[in-house]
Protein backbone atom coordinates (compact mmCIF):
# COMPACT_ATOMS: atom_id res chain seq x y z
CA UNK A 1 0.00 0.00 0.00
CA UNK A 2 1.54 3.63 -0.83
CA UNK A 3 -0.34 5.06 1.69
CA UNK A 4 -0.50 5.32 5.77
CA UNK A 5 -0.76 3.06 8.19
CA UNK A 6 -4.01 3.71 10.28
CA UNK A 7 -4.77 3.13 13.98
CA UNK A 8 -8.76 2.75 14.83
CA UNK A 9 -8.94 5.32 17.13
CA UNK A 10 -12.85 4.65 17.53
CA UNK A 11 -16.11 2.65 15.80
CA UNK A 12 -19.58 4.48 16.02
CA UNK A 13 -22.82 3.39 15.00
CA UNK A 14 -24.54 5.27 12.57
CA UNK A 15 -27.56 3.90 11.77
CA UNK A 16 -29.21 0.50 11.51
CA UNK A 17 -26.47 -1.43 10.04
CA UNK A 18 -24.44 1.19 9.34
CA UNK A 19 -20.53 1.90 11.38
CA UNK A 20 -18.35 4.33 11.40
CA UNK A 21 -14.83 4.04 11.86
CA UNK A 22 -12.34 6.95 13.18
CA UNK A 23 -8.73 6.03 12.12
CA UNK A 24 -5.91 8.57 13.34
CA UNK A 25 -2.09 7.75 11.54
CA UNK A 26 -0.13 5.37 13.60
CA UNK A 27 3.10 6.71 14.00
CA UNK A 28 1.48 10.51 15.20
CA UNK A 29 2.47 11.81 11.45
CA UNK A 30 -0.06 14.00 9.87
CA UNK A 31 -2.27 12.08 7.59
CA UNK A 32 -1.75 13.02 3.71
CA UNK A 33 -4.28 15.59 2.93
CA UNK A 34 -7.52 14.64 0.87
CA UNK A 35 -10.09 16.43 -1.34
CA UNK A 36 -13.59 16.07 -1.14
CA UNK A 37 -15.47 13.26 -2.57
CA UNK A 38 -12.05 11.22 -2.08
CA UNK A 39 -12.06 7.75 -0.64
CA UNK A 40 -9.04 5.81 0.68
CA UNK A 41 -8.41 1.72 -0.18
CA UNK A 42 -8.51 -0.56 3.11
CA UNK A 43 -5.99 -3.68 3.24
CA UNK A 44 -8.36 -6.24 4.26
CA UNK A 45 -7.56 -9.58 5.12
CA UNK A 46 -6.78 -12.16 2.47
CA UNK A 47 -5.78 -9.47 0.12
CA UNK A 48 -9.07 -7.91 -0.04
CA UNK A 49 -8.83 -3.94 -0.47
CA UNK A 50 -12.06 -1.41 0.04
CA UNK A 51 -12.46 1.66 -1.20
CA UNK A 52 -14.24 3.72 1.10
CA UNK A 53 -15.54 7.32 1.24
CA UNK A 54 -14.10 9.54 3.41
CA UNK A 55 -16.73 11.28 5.19
CA UNK A 56 -14.88 13.83 8.09
CA UNK A 57 -13.98 17.67 6.68
CA UNK A 58 -11.50 17.83 4.49
CA UNK A 59 -10.14 20.38 6.52
CA UNK A 60 -9.10 18.05 9.37
CA UNK A 61 -5.77 16.77 9.07
CA UNK A 62 -5.31 14.47 12.03
CA UNK A 63 -8.24 11.47 11.31
CA UNK A 64 -9.99 9.65 8.26
CA UNK A 65 -13.73 8.97 9.30
CA UNK A 66 -15.01 6.07 6.86
CA UNK A 67 -18.67 4.29 6.89
CA UNK A 68 -19.57 0.83 6.27
CA UNK A 69 -22.93 -0.16 5.39
CA UNK A 70 -23.32 -4.17 6.35
CA UNK A 71 -24.31 -5.16 3.12
CA UNK A 72 -26.71 -8.24 2.48
CA UNK A 73 -24.51 -9.50 -0.43
CA UNK A 74 -21.02 -8.86 1.05
CA UNK A 75 -18.15 -10.44 -1.04
CA UNK A 76 -15.92 -10.12 2.59
CA UNK A 77 -15.19 -6.63 2.62
CA UNK A 78 -18.60 -4.88 4.83
CA UNK A 79 -19.06 -8.13 6.77
CA UNK A 80 -15.03 -8.27 8.05
CA UNK A 81 -15.56 -4.57 8.63
CA UNK A 82 -18.07 -5.07 10.94
CA UNK A 83 -17.52 -8.30 12.86
CA UNK A 84 -13.72 -7.84 13.64
CA UNK A 85 -11.76 -4.59 14.12
CA UNK A 86 -11.60 -3.03 17.53
CA UNK A 87 -9.74 0.21 18.92
CA UNK A 88 -6.36 -0.45 18.45
CA UNK A 89 -6.40 -2.46 15.53
CA UNK A 90 -4.02 -1.22 12.99
CA UNK A 91 -5.00 -1.09 8.85
CA UNK A 92 -3.17 -0.29 5.95
CA UNK A 93 -4.29 2.35 3.96
CA UNK A 94 -3.81 3.80 0.32
CA UNK A 95 -3.43 7.22 -0.24
CA UNK A 96 -6.40 9.49 -0.84
CA UNK A 97 -7.95 9.21 -4.14
CA UNK A 98 -10.82 11.45 -5.66
CA UNK A 99 -12.86 9.96 -8.33
CA UNK A 100 -15.67 12.06 -7.21
CA UNK A 101 -14.23 15.68 -6.95
CA UNK A 102 -16.28 18.35 -6.09
CA UNK A 103 -16.44 21.55 -8.61
CA UNK A 104 -16.22 24.23 -5.79
CA UNK A 105 -16.61 27.18 -8.20
CA UNK A 106 -20.30 26.24 -8.96
CA UNK A 107 -22.90 28.72 -7.36
CA UNK A 108 -25.07 26.16 -6.21
CA UNK A 109 -24.05 22.31 -5.69
CA UNK A 110 -26.90 20.13 -5.45
CA UNK A 111 -26.55 16.23 -3.74
CA UNK A 112 -29.23 13.23 -4.77
CA UNK A 113 -28.25 10.24 -2.07
CA UNK A 114 -29.58 7.21 -1.96
CA UNK A 115 -28.82 4.95 1.55
CA UNK A 116 -24.98 4.78 2.15
CA UNK A 117 -24.78 6.98 -0.75
CA UNK A 118 -24.71 10.12 1.72
CA UNK A 119 -20.90 9.59 2.35
CA UNK A 120 -18.87 11.21 -0.28
CA UNK A 121 -21.72 14.27 0.22
CA UNK A 122 -20.70 14.68 3.76
CA UNK A 123 -17.50 16.22 2.94
CA UNK A 124 -18.35 17.86 0.19
CA UNK A 125 -21.15 19.55 2.24
CA UNK A 126 -18.36 20.37 4.75
CA UNK A 127 -16.11 21.98 1.96
CA UNK A 128 -18.90 23.59 0.65
CA UNK A 129 -19.31 25.60 3.80
CA UNK A 130 -15.80 26.68 4.47
CA UNK A 131 -16.16 27.95 0.78
CA UNK A 132 -19.32 29.83 1.85
CA UNK A 133 -20.96 28.27 -1.16
CA UNK A 134 -24.57 26.69 -1.32
CA UNK A 135 -25.51 22.87 -1.29
CA UNK A 136 -28.38 20.82 -0.90
CA UNK A 137 -29.26 17.89 -0.64
CA UNK A 138 -32.16 15.10 -1.45
CA UNK A 139 -31.66 12.19 1.41
CA UNK A 140 -33.52 9.08 0.37
CA UNK A 141 -33.52 5.99 2.46
CA UNK A 142 -36.01 3.02 3.30
CA UNK A 143 -36.80 4.27 6.61
CA UNK A 144 -35.16 6.59 9.80
CA UNK A 145 -33.87 4.20 11.09
CA UNK A 146 -30.92 3.09 7.95
CA UNK A 147 -30.58 7.10 8.24
CA UNK A 148 -26.59 7.71 8.96
CA UNK A 149 -25.62 11.49 9.53
CA UNK A 150 -28.89 13.22 9.81
CA UNK A 151 -27.62 14.99 12.89
CA UNK A 152 -24.41 15.79 10.85
CA UNK A 153 -26.44 17.18 8.17
CA UNK A 154 -28.79 19.55 10.44
CA UNK A 155 -25.58 20.21 11.78
CA UNK A 156 -24.08 21.50 8.42
CA UNK A 157 -27.24 22.87 7.23
CA UNK A 158 -26.74 27.12 7.96
CA UNK A 159 -29.61 28.14 5.81
CA UNK A 160 -32.14 25.30 7.59
CA UNK A 161 -32.97 24.42 4.17
CA UNK A 162 -30.60 22.82 2.78
CA UNK A 163 -31.74 18.72 3.63
CA UNK A 164 -34.43 16.90 1.93
CA UNK A 165 -35.29 13.35 3.92
CA UNK A 166 -36.92 11.08 1.91
CA UNK A 167 -37.88 7.81 3.97
CA UNK A 168 -39.28 5.95 1.14
CA UNK A 169 -40.76 2.70 3.08
CA UNK A 170 -42.85 5.41 5.37
CA UNK A 171 -44.90 6.70 2.82
CA UNK A 172 -42.92 9.93 1.98
CA UNK A 173 -42.27 10.16 -1.70
CA UNK A 174 -38.98 9.51 -3.30
CA UNK A 175 -36.78 12.42 -4.63
CA UNK A 176 -38.64 13.41 -7.84
CA UNK A 177 -34.70 13.13 -9.86
CA UNK A 178 -36.98 14.33 -13.17
CA UNK A 179 -37.91 17.35 -11.17
CA UNK A 180 -34.93 18.31 -9.27
CA UNK A 181 -32.46 18.26 -12.45
CA UNK A 182 -35.53 20.12 -14.28
CA UNK A 183 -35.36 23.12 -11.53
CA UNK A 184 -31.63 23.57 -10.80
CA UNK A 185 -30.91 26.50 -11.17
CA UNK A 186 -28.38 27.69 -14.19
CA UNK A 187 -24.92 26.67 -13.30
CA UNK A 188 -25.90 24.69 -10.20
CA UNK A 189 -23.64 21.38 -10.21
CA UNK A 190 -25.54 17.93 -9.71
CA UNK A 191 -24.41 15.07 -7.99
CA UNK A 192 -25.56 11.15 -7.15
CA UNK A 193 -24.87 8.40 -4.78
CA UNK A 194 -26.58 5.56 -4.44
CA UNK A 195 -28.21 2.24 -5.90
CA UNK A 196 -28.08 1.79 -9.33
CA UNK A 197 -31.35 2.50 -10.17
CA UNK A 198 -31.38 5.89 -8.79
CA UNK A 199 -28.15 6.71 -10.69
CA UNK A 200 -29.45 5.52 -14.10
CA UNK A 201 -32.83 8.02 -13.45
CA UNK A 202 -30.05 10.63 -12.78
CA UNK A 203 -28.14 10.13 -15.59
CA UNK A 204 -31.25 10.04 -17.88
CA UNK A 205 -32.52 12.98 -16.35
CA UNK A 206 -29.43 14.75 -17.29
CA UNK A 207 -29.12 13.65 -20.13
CA UNK A 208 -29.75 17.14 -22.22
CA UNK A 209 -27.10 18.47 -19.21
CA UNK A 210 -23.65 19.97 -20.33
CA UNK A 211 -21.15 16.72 -18.65
CA UNK A 212 -19.03 19.07 -16.86
CA UNK A 213 -22.05 19.65 -14.52
CA UNK A 214 -23.17 15.79 -13.85
CA UNK A 215 -21.22 14.18 -11.52
CA UNK A 216 -22.60 10.60 -10.17
CA UNK A 217 -20.43 7.53 -8.07
CA UNK A 218 -21.65 3.77 -8.26
CA UNK A 219 -21.06 1.50 -5.27
CA UNK A 220 -21.95 -1.10 -7.87
CA UNK A 221 -21.72 -2.30 -11.44
CA UNK A 222 -24.42 -1.55 -13.83
CA UNK A 223 -23.24 -4.11 -16.03
CA UNK A 224 -22.62 -7.38 -15.61
CA UNK A 225 -18.29 -9.02 -16.19
CA UNK A 226 -17.93 -9.89 -19.00
CA UNK A 227 -17.55 -13.85 -18.74
CA UNK A 228 -17.89 -15.49 -22.19
CA UNK A 229 -13.73 -15.76 -22.62
CA UNK A 230 -12.98 -17.18 -25.68
CA UNK A 231 -9.77 -15.36 -26.18
CA UNK A 232 -6.51 -14.86 -25.89
CA UNK A 233 -4.33 -12.42 -23.69
CA UNK A 234 -0.42 -11.45 -24.72
CA UNK A 235 1.27 -10.36 -21.76
CA UNK A 236 3.95 -7.99 -23.63
CA UNK A 237 6.49 -7.37 -21.23
CA UNK A 238 6.64 -11.48 -20.57
CA UNK A 239 5.91 -12.63 -23.80
CA UNK A 240 3.27 -14.70 -22.43
CA UNK A 241 0.17 -15.93 -23.12
CA UNK A 242 -2.82 -16.70 -21.71
CA UNK A 243 -6.31 -18.06 -22.99
CA UNK A 244 -9.34 -16.67 -21.13
CA UNK A 245 -11.43 -20.02 -20.60
CA UNK A 246 -15.59 -19.00 -20.91
CA UNK A 247 -16.81 -18.56 -17.20
CA UNK A 248 -14.08 -16.66 -16.49
CA UNK A 249 -13.07 -13.01 -15.98
CA UNK A 250 -9.75 -11.66 -17.36
CA UNK A 251 -9.13 -10.82 -13.68
CA UNK A 252 -9.37 -14.06 -13.15
CA UNK A 253 -7.37 -15.74 -16.12
CA UNK A 254 -4.50 -13.34 -14.63
CA UNK A 255 -4.75 -14.16 -11.29
CA UNK A 256 -4.29 -17.79 -12.14
CA UNK A 257 -1.63 -17.47 -13.77
CA UNK A 258 -0.38 -15.74 -10.61
CA UNK A 259 0.03 -11.93 -12.81
CA UNK A 260 0.11 -9.80 -9.60
CA UNK A 261 -2.74 -6.91 -10.60
CA UNK A 262 -3.87 -4.60 -8.33
CA UNK A 263 -7.67 -4.86 -7.98
CA UNK A 264 -9.95 -3.86 -5.68
CA UNK A 265 -13.69 -3.43 -6.11
CA UNK A 266 -13.85 -6.31 -9.00
CA UNK A 267 -17.15 -4.48 -10.07
CA UNK A 268 -15.83 -1.88 -12.87
CA UNK A 269 -15.73 1.00 -10.65
CA UNK A 270 -12.93 2.18 -8.56
CA UNK A 271 -10.05 1.86 -11.58
CA UNK A 272 -7.75 0.11 -9.15
CA UNK A 273 -7.28 -2.39 -12.01
CA UNK A 274 -6.52 0.00 -14.83
CA UNK A 275 -4.24 -1.55 -17.38
CA UNK A 276 -3.17 -0.29 -20.50
CA UNK A 277 -4.07 -2.01 -23.69
CA UNK A 278 -1.65 -1.86 -27.04
CA UNK A 279 -3.32 -4.59 -29.17
CA UNK A 280 -6.95 -5.57 -29.72
CA UNK A 281 -10.45 -4.30 -28.70
CA UNK A 282 -11.92 -4.54 -25.33
CA UNK A 283 -15.09 -5.30 -24.39
CA UNK A 284 -15.69 -2.44 -21.87
CA UNK A 285 -18.10 -3.40 -19.13
CA UNK A 286 -16.49 -0.52 -16.40
CA UNK A 287 -18.12 2.63 -14.86
CA UNK A 288 -14.88 4.07 -14.79
CA UNK A 289 -14.11 5.09 -17.91
CA UNK A 290 -15.40 7.60 -20.23
CA UNK A 291 -17.23 6.84 -22.96
CA UNK A 292 -14.07 8.81 -24.92
CA UNK A 293 -11.21 6.61 -23.05
CA UNK A 294 -13.45 3.59 -23.79
CA UNK A 295 -13.46 4.86 -27.93
CA UNK A 296 -9.90 4.82 -27.78
CA UNK A 297 -9.40 1.47 -26.49
CA UNK A 298 -6.05 2.52 -24.70
CA UNK A 299 -6.77 1.00 -21.61
CA UNK A 300 -9.15 -1.60 -19.68
CA UNK A 301 -10.56 -2.52 -16.29
CA UNK A 302 -9.70 -5.83 -16.21
CA UNK A 303 -11.73 -6.91 -13.36
CA UNK A 304 -14.62 -6.71 -15.05
CA UNK A 305 -13.82 -6.06 -19.15
CA UNK A 306 -13.03 -9.10 -21.51
CA UNK A 307 -12.58 -8.85 -25.52
CA UNK A 308 -14.49 -8.42 -28.54
CA UNK A 309 -11.24 -9.36 -30.45
CA UNK A 310 -9.21 -13.02 -30.35
CA UNK A 311 -6.45 -11.64 -29.08
CA UNK A 312 -5.65 -8.80 -26.60
CA UNK A 313 -2.21 -7.22 -25.88
CA UNK A 314 -1.71 -5.89 -23.02
CA UNK A 315 0.79 -3.59 -21.63
CA UNK A 316 2.00 -5.58 -18.10
S1 LIG B 1 -10.90 -3.52 -9.44
FE1 LIG B 1 -12.09 -1.74 -9.36
S2 LIG B 1 -12.30 -1.23 -11.46
FE2 LIG B 1 -11.36 -3.16 -11.48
Amino acid sequence: MNGPQLLLRQLRREAEGIVSFEFVSADGAPLPLFTAGAHIDLQLPEGLLRSYSLVNDPGEHHRYVVTVDRAANSRGGSAWMHSTPRPGDRLASSLPVNNFPLYEEAPLSIFIAGGIGITPFMSMAARLNTLRRAWRVHYAVRSRQRAAYVQELASLDRTGDAVNMHCTGEDMERPDIAAIVREAPAGSHLYCCGPNGMLDAFAGACSGLPPQRIHLERFSASQEAATAGGYEVQLARTGQTLSVEPGRTLLDALLDAGIPVQYSCSQGICGTCCTPVLEGTPDHRDDYLTHEEKAANRAMMVCCSGSLTQRLVLDI
